[in-house]
């Protein structure tokens, strides 16, 4: 307590106060002293609650005590100077004590918006883009090629019939080109599929598709099939139980086997580059004939030899043929009116001759430290 404030706890009698200038030089130091504290209050509930406890207090606050001590104790000829004083520190004293509790409060507001402060201008989180696998590059390739010959797309499914994997390519049930195609025939669920009483299994080529497509419109036919296929094989550096081809099929009124050997050679040029040059060599695929093994010459030595091509010069890419008359039969397209010409692309050897990468698995481990260096 200031001098001023303990000036309250006597009588004014006793203080010496006897007109009503003295009564108003009392209040006038009180309402200094007060100033004086209130200034000195720190922004915040605590300090001015402090100040309100010993200024307004109900037993022993200032006002509390002037009230008691010297309205009550005036004099008829002082109290309504004492009263009137009192009256306006009063009203002094709540005016500035709500104006402290009002700047607590907008200071602790702003300290807490400040806090939360969102910065616009701060980066954002960045989610490092990915890219396309390699295998999809190599698909979107190949696709590119064959629509600006003329070719459509389409897909078909993965699960097939024995009809359609290898009866209707002309693959009767014991015939030896089914045992390099061994594969996993799935259990079918009760139900209307099961009971057609047909077997399923995951195909082995994207060869069926033919068949589909054949079956669905008449010719001409222009298409290439994109896909998975499947295969009882054991992993290694060449072989996958899942792979990936690139079906094609071409059906007309006149198509010979010099546009055949053409598109090819044309496709295997746009791929590998304009050096590159092709080979027919004989083979044999029971939905074609003639068959043919589509090679390129080597690109990595040019065909002088090397370990890639074997020292051979020539380097194998995939299988082909004209459409074996035998096929139409089973889709009702007149033999004796059409030919046409069929090939199936592996799109993981393919991707791997292309970049130069010696082993397939790579393309099916997700290892970002594989996959980042075909951006
Ligand atoms: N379907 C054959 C295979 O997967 C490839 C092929 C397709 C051959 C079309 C000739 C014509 O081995």
């Amino acid at each position: 307590m200031t001098n001023a404030t303990d000036s309250t706890r006597q009588p004014l009698a006793a203080l010496g106060v006897a007109s009503a200038e003295a009564v108003a030089e009392r209040f006038a130091e009180l309402r200094a002293a007060f100033d004086g504290e209130a200034a000195g209050a720190s922004a915040g509930a605590e300090s001015a609650k402090m100040l309100r406890d010993s200024w307004m207090g109900r037993k022993s606050g200032v006002l509390t005590l002037i009230t008691d001590n010297w309205l009550k104790s005036a004099g008829p000829a002082l109290r309504p100077a004492v009263g009137k004083c009192l009256n306006e520190l009063r009203g002094h004293v709540e005016q500035r004590l709500e104006e402290l509790q009002r700047a607590g409060e907008a200071a602790a507001e702003n300290a807490a918006a400040a806090r939360e402060r969102v910065d616009l201008s701060l980066p954002g989180v960045t989610r490092p883009l990915g890219s396309r696998h390699l295998l999809r590059q190599t698909f979107a390739d190949i696709e590119r090629i064959f629509l600006s010959l003329g070719f459509a797309v389409v897909e078909g499914p993965e699960i097939e019939t024995p009809y359609y994997n290898f009866e209707a390519l002309n693959i009767p049930e014991h015939h030896p080109a089914r045992d390099t195609m061994d594969t996993f025939y799935v259990d079918t669920p009760p139900g209307p599929i099961s009971s057609k009483g047909a077997q399923r299994l995951l195909r082995t080529h994207t060869s069926p598709m033919q068949i589909h497509t054949m079956e669905k419109q008449p010719a001409p036919v222009r298409i290439i099939v994109p896909g998975k296929v499947y295969r009882r094989d054991n992993p290694d550096a060449t072989h996958s139980y899942m792979f990936h081809q690139v079906e094609g099929l071409a059906v007309d009124t006149d198509i010979t086997f010099c546009e055949f050997k053409g598109t090819v050679e044309y496709f295997v040029r746009e791929f590998l580059g304009p050096k590159i040059k092709t080979r027919l060599r004989p083979s044999y695929f029971p939905f074609t004939e003639p068959s043919v093994e589509i090679d390129a010459s080597c690109f990595v030595c040019g065909g002088s030899g090397c370990r890639l091509c074997k020292q051979s010069g020539w380097i194998e890419l995939f299988g082909a043929g004209m459409v074996d008359p035998a096929v139409y039969g089973f889709v009702n397209y007149d033999a004796k009116q059409l030919s046409g010409y069929a090939f199936g692309l592996g799109v993981d050897r393919l991707s791997q001759l292309k970049y130069g990468i010696e082993d397939v698995q790579l393309f099916f481990q997700n290892d970002v430290r594989f996959l980042r260096q075909f951006p």
